[in-house]
């Protein structure tokens, strides 16, 4: 599994390239106004996900932040990498923001507070190193690691957020909103996962090492930036049973990053920075909590 295996290059850039072609053309952003928000019972919903609406509202409307991340990180990206990020994800990912946001202030609860423009010095560091080609790959190679992680995550969230809104009897909101955002996350996590099997093939055995040790290090669930959103994460996790049931959580989020970065560890099962974080999230939800 560790020595180098290019995959079919053509073939391969061929059919990432269909994919994000198919993605525009399928799925075209979502209209806040086609959204029934009717809800039966605001103080009800409010209590129950109101702070999960609102989490996923900032980390949604962050892309913006995250595009201007990305252009810092990766100075010259390859062509289809800019055609998914600006044209096809991040309009698709600022109304998931835009409908999530509506949803919350119809409930009573102030709009979502974001940072949309501060790009941290550590990625600029990266970002100066990426005018190295060989060491752009390695940053490229982290940028799919996290969007496989992020939009896994994001899969399973709007999964048990729809569930949960039905549970409920909220049907308008989980039909009308929800179930229309989460048929687009899984072609943004196909998106990531073809490019991380692609770029994964071509790393010689110094990036793979450097690509590890990196992402041990940096590593953070989905939208977590600082001690605080770590343990609004981890309010998440308990709103929607995650935290009962983190171990899949994680295998799941993990699950080709785990092939790709550790197979070699045969039996290691999930990353321990991954377990780390989840199980740091949960922790210091109850400690604020108390
Ligand atoms: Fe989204
Ligand atoms: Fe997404």
């Amino acid at each position: 599994m560790s020595e180098r295996r290019p995959l079919d290059r053509r073939s391969h850039d061929q059919r990432l390239r269909e994919h994000v072609e198919r993605l525009g053309a399928e799925h075209p952003p979502l209209r806040v106004d086609d959204v029934d928000f009717t809800v039966r019972d605001a103080r009800v919903l409010d209590d129950r996900f109101g702070h999960v609406l609102d989490y996923m509202a900032r980390v949604e409307l962050e892309v913006d932040r995250n595009v201007l991340e990305l252009t810092a990180m990766l100075p010259d990206p390859p062509e289809v990498d800019r055609h998914f990020y600006a044209d096809v994800w991040q309009p698709q990912e600022v109304q998931h923001g835009r409908i999530l946001d509506r949803l919350q202030v119809e409930l009573g609860r102030p709009p979502a507070v974001t940072d949309t423009t501060s790009v941290g010095a550590k990625l600029r560091v990266l970002g100066a190193l990426a005018h190295l080609d060989a060491f752009q790959d390695v940053v490229r190679m982290l940028y799919y690691l996290t969007g496989m992680s992020t939009e896994r995550s994001a899969v399973l969230a709007y999964n048990l957020l729809h569930d949960g809104l039905l549970e409920l009897g909220e049907r308008a909101v989980a039909e009308t909103a929800i179930a229309p955002i989460k048929r687009q996350e899984p072609g943004h996590y196909a998106f990531y996962q073809l490019s991380a099997r692609g770029l994964w093939s071509t790393l010689a055995p110094w990036q793979r090492w450097l690509v590890r040790r990196l992402r041990e290090r940096s590593f953070g669930p989905v939208g977590v930036n600082d001690r605080d959103q770590l343990a609004d994460f981890g309010d998440v996790m308990n709103a929607l049973a995650i935290s009962e049931r983190a171990d899949d959580f994680v295998r799941q989020v993990t699950r080709v990053e785990s092939e790709l970065l550790w197979a070699h560890r045969a039996g290691l099962g999930v990353p321990g920075y991954v377990v780390r974080a989840f199980s740091d999230a949960v922790e210091l939800a109850r400690a604020r909590a108390a």
